[in-house]
C-alpha cells in the first residue's frame, strides 16, 4: 500500500482557477502574449506526395511589399541529425507527403505572408504516389514495438486450435477510418531569438517535452531554448510533441533576431502537418463455449505508417488486458504509405482497438443467446491475462452494474428492430478500459514566501483541469487551504514536468508534487521562515512491475435510427468509470463527458476522406470534417464508483483524460443494431449504412 495523503481539498468540487481567465479572453493563449515586434510566417508546402524538387523559385514572392524572409531547402539553417525525421525539414529535396514543409515566408502582415507563400514557384520530379490501405498488400511488415512501447505480437496457447474447437466462433473485421485530431485552439508557435537565446511561445502538451526534442535538433543547449504554454487549447495528443511547424518557425527566428515570428497553423495545414489516427483494420475471433466462456480471443490489426516516420498504433493492446481465454493472440502490420506522418489521437491503441473487441462481443453475446453485459461478467479476470499481475484496482463488474442499474438496462427486450413511428430504437453497450501510467523525471520545487506557497513544475493544462486539480493535491500535501497555493506551471523554466498525455499527467506530477511538499515539511516544519524552499526529485516506482494498473469503465447509448433516411440520433449516452480517487468531481466529469462526445463524434460523423491518387484529404477544414456539434449531444452523463486506488499513487488517482473515448463509439454502434437488426463493421455510423 502506498502512503496516502489525507484527502481534505481532493474530492471537492472547485471552480477552474483559470475559469474567469478563459471565459473573458485573458488566458494567453501561444499567439496571446506580449511580444516584441510580431512578424508573420506562412508555409510552403509540397503539393506532390512523392519525389523531388526539381526548381523553387523565390523571387516573386521576394518582391512583395512586406517580405522580410524566405526559406527553403537551398539556404534554410542546418538541422542536426535526429531519429525523429518528421522534423527534418528544409534539409534536401525530398519530398515525402503531399503538405511537407518546403518552404517558408515571413512578412510584416500575415496576408502578405500567405500571398507571398502562394507566389513561391516549385517545380517537381514526381514518383508514383501509394497510399492505399489493404489487410491483402503483400508488403505488411512487424514493427519492432508499437507506440508505447507495447510488443508488436503477443501470444499464448493454441488460439488457432482453440478457436477450431469452440462451440460458437465469431470471426469478424472491424475498420477505423483515418481521423483527425481538432483541438479549438490550432497549433501555434511564436519564436524569438534574441541574445542567443531562444523563446518558443508554443501550444503543446509538454515544455519540457518540447525543449528536450527542439534544442539538440537546432543546436542549441537546453538553457538556450525557454518554452511555455501557460494555456493550451486542446490537444488530444496532436501537441504530444512538437511537429515540423515548430521547426519551420524556429529556423525563421534564428534568422530575425529581436523579431517574433508567429506561425498559426491553419485548420486546413493541421490535417498534413499535426499527426492524425491511423486507420485500422481489426480481424478479431472469439470463440467461446455456448455459455459464453472464451477460450480463445485473437486480434490482428493491420493499419498505416508513413514513409518518413514509422508510427505504429498500438490498436490490439485493450484486448491482451481486457478478458481472461486459455488461447489468446495479438499482431499489428503495418503498410508504409506516402502520406502525413500519423500521431497520437486521444487514447490510441484503446480506442480503436476497443471498438473492434468491443462490437465483437457484442455479435458473440448474441450467437451465445446471452446478454451483452452477462457475457463480459462471465469473462472478467481479477488478474492481467498475459502478465499474470494483479490490476491495482479493477471493477468492471461494478462499472457494468451500477450503469445497468442507472440505465433500466433490466427492461431491455434484447430482440432487435422496435420501432416507435419514423424511428428505430435501441440500446447498446461496451466495456472501457485504459492503462493507468506514470511518467518519469520530474521535479517540484515548494517556497514559503512568508505568507503562501509556491509550487512549481512544468506541468501543463490542455484544457483538463491541471490548474485546479494539482493545486488541490499540493494544498492536501502541505495541509493547507488551497487558496494559500500559488501553483506555476507551463514554463520549461520550471522544475522538469512531463507530457500531459497518456492520461498519467495528475498521477505523474502529482506524485512529485506530494514528495516535494513532504520533504519541505521535513525540511522546514510547520512553521517555515519566509523564503524556506525544498525542491524534490519524483521517487522511482516498481508499481509494474508489481500490479497492472489499469482502469475500467462501462459505457451505454441509446440510439434512434430514422427508417426513412437512416439518420442516427444519440439522446441518451451513459458511462460509469472506475478510475480510483476523484480529485475534482467537476473537472473530471468535463473529461470524461468530452471524451464521451469525442466518441459519439468518433461514432457518427469522423472521417477522414483520402484521395488516394493524391494521398490528400478532402475534406480538410471543420465544413467537410464533421466533429459532433451541441446538436448532436443530448443526454450524456458520466458517472465514477467511489472508490481510492491504495496501490497506484498517495492521491489514490488514476486518469481520467482518455477512458472515457474508450468503448464509447462501440456502445453506439451495438445501439445501433440492437434498433435495426444491422450489423455495421465500419465507421462512421453514416446514413446509408442503414438503408
Ligand atoms: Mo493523449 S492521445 O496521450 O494526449
Amino acid at each position: 500500500m502506498t502512503d496516502m495523503i489525507t484527502p481534505r481539498a481532493m474530492g471537492t468540487d472547485r471552480a477552474r482557477h483559470d475559469a474567469v481567465a478563459k471565459v473573458t479572453g485573458t488566458a494567453p493563449y501561444a499567439a496571446d502574449h506580449e511580444q516584441a515586434e510580431r512578424v508573420h510566417l506562412h508555409p510552403v508546402q509540397a503539393t506532390i506526395a512523392r519525389g523531388r524538387i526539381a526548381g523553387i523559385d523565390t523571387s516573386a514572392a521576394e518582391a512583395l511589399d512586406g517580405v522580410i524572409l524566405t526559406l527553403t531547402h537551398l539556404d534554410a539553417p542546418r538541422l542536426a541529425s535526429s531519429d525523429d525525421t518528421e522534423m527534418l525539414i528544409l534539409q534536401s529535396d525530398e519530398v515525402a507527403f503531399r503538405g511537407q514543409l518546403i518552404g517558408a515566408v515571413v512578412a510584416r502582415t500575415s496576408e502578405t505572408a500567405r500571398e507571398a507563400a502562394s507566389l513561391v514557384k516549385v517545380t517537381y520530379e514526381e514518383q508514383p504516389v501509394d497510399a492505399t490501405l489493404s489487410a491483402e498488400r503483400d508488403d505488411l511488415y512487424a514493427p519492432d514495438e508499437v507506440n508505447a512501447g507495447h510488443e508488436t505480437d503477443t501470444a499464448s496457447g493454441d488460439v488457432d486450435a482453440a478457436f477450431e474447437a469452440a462451440e460458437v466462433r465469431l470471426e469478424q473485421t472491424y475498420t477505423t477510418p483515418m481521423e483527425h485530431n481538432n483541438p479549438m485552439e490550432p497549433h501555434t508557435t511564436v519564436a524569438l531569438w534574441q541574445e542567443e537565446h531562444l523563446t518558443l511561445w508554443d501550444s503543446i502538451q509538454g515544455a519540457h517535452t518540447a525543449r528536450s526534442a527542439l534544442a539538440p535538433l537546432l543546436g542549441l543547449e537546453p538553457e538556450q531554448l525557454r518554452v511555455l504554454a501557460p494555456f493550451v487549447g486542446g490537444g488530444f495528443g496532436s501537441k504530444g510533441k512538437p511537429h515540423s511547424h515548430e521547426v519551420l518557425a524556429a529556423m525563421a527566428a534564428m534568422r530575425l533576431p529581436g523579431l517574433s515570428v508567429s506561425f498559426c497553423v491553419t485548420r486546413q495545414q493541421m490535417f498534413t502537418l499535426t499527426g492524425y489516427r491511423t486507420p485500422t483494420i481489426s480481424r478479431v475471433r472469439l470463440g467461446s463455449d455456448r455459455q459464453g466462456r472464451l477460450s480463445a480471443i485473437s486480434h490482428d490489426v493491420v493499419e498505416q505508417s508513413a514513409r518518413l516516420y514509422e508510427f505504429a498504433e498500438q490498436t490490439a493492446a485493450p484486448t491482451r488486458t481486457m478478458y481472461a481465454a486459455p488461447h489468446r493472440r495479438t499482431t499489428h502490420r503495418l503498410a508504409t504509405l506516402d502520406v502525413p506522418v500519423p500521431f497520437w489521437m486521444r487514447a490510441p491503441g484503446e480506442c480503436p482497438g476497443m471498438h473492434a473487441l468491443e462490437v465483437a462481443m457484442d455479435e458473440l453475446a448474441i450467437a451465445c443467446e446471452l446478454d451483452p453485459i452477462e457475457l463480459r461478467v462471465r469473462n472478467d479476470t481479477a488478474i492481467h491475462p498475459d502478465t499474470g499481475l494483479p490490476f491495482t484496482h479493477r471493477d468492471l463488474v461494478g462499472c457494468l452494474r451500477e450503469g445497468a442499474r442507472r440505465f433500466g438496462w433490466a427492461d431491455r427486450d434484447p430482440r432487435p428492430g422496435r420501432r416507435e413511428g419514423d424511428w428505430f430504437v435501441g440500446t447498446g453497450v461496451a466495456a472501457s478500459t485504459y492503462p493507468a501510467l506514470m511518467m518519469t523525471g520530474n521535479v517540484a520545487r515548494v517556497t514559503y514566501d512568508g505568507d503562501r506557497y509556491r509550487v512549481e513544475i512544468g506541468a501543463t493544462d490542455i484544457g483538463t483541469g491541471t490548474w485546479t486539480a494539482l493545486a488541490q493535491i499540493a494544498a492536501d500535501a502541505l495541509e493547507c487551504p488551497v487558496e494559500d497555493v500559488d501553483l506555476r506551471i507551463g514554463d520549461s523554466d520550471l522544475p522538469t514536468g512531463s507530457l500531459a498525455g497518456g492520461s498519467t499527467g495528475i498521477s505523474s506530477w502529482g506524485t512529485t508534487v506530494v514528495t516535494a511538499a513532504r520533504a519541505f515539511r521535513e525540511e522546514h516544519g510547520r512553521t517555515p521562515a519566509a523564503g524556506a524552499t525544498t525542491q524534490a526529485e519524483q521517487p522511482e516506482s516498481d508499481l509494474t512491475e508489481r500490479f497492472a494498473p489499469h482502469s475500467f469503465g462501462a459505457q451505454f447509448a441509446e440510439v434512434r435510427v430514422h427508417a426513412e433516411t437512416g439518420e442516427v440520433r444519440v439522446p441518451r449516452m451513459l458511462g460509469v468509470f472506475s478510475v480510483g480517487r476523484i480529485i475534482n468531481p467537476r473537472t473530471a466529469h468535463s473529461q470524461l463527458t468530452g471524451a464521451m462526445v469525442m466518441g459519439l463524434s468518433m461514432a457518427l460523423h469522423e472521417h477522414s476522406v483520402l484521395d488516394e491518387r493524391w494521398a490528400h484529404v478532402v475534406n480538410h477544414d471543420l465544413a467537410g470534417y464533421h466533429v459532433a456539434a451541441h446538436a448532436d449531444v443530448a443526454d450524456i452523463e458520466a458517472v465514477w464508483l467511489d472508490e481510492t486506488d491504495e496501490h497506484i499513487n498517495p492521491m489514490g488517482s488514476r486518469g481520467v483524460g482518455e477512458i472515457g473515448i474508450v468503448g464509447a463509439s462501440a456502445a453506439v454502434a451495438n445501439a445501433t443494431y440492437h434498433a435495426t437488426g444491422i450489423r455495421v463493421r465500419e465507421l462512421p455510423l453514416t446514413p446509408d449504412l442503414f438503408l
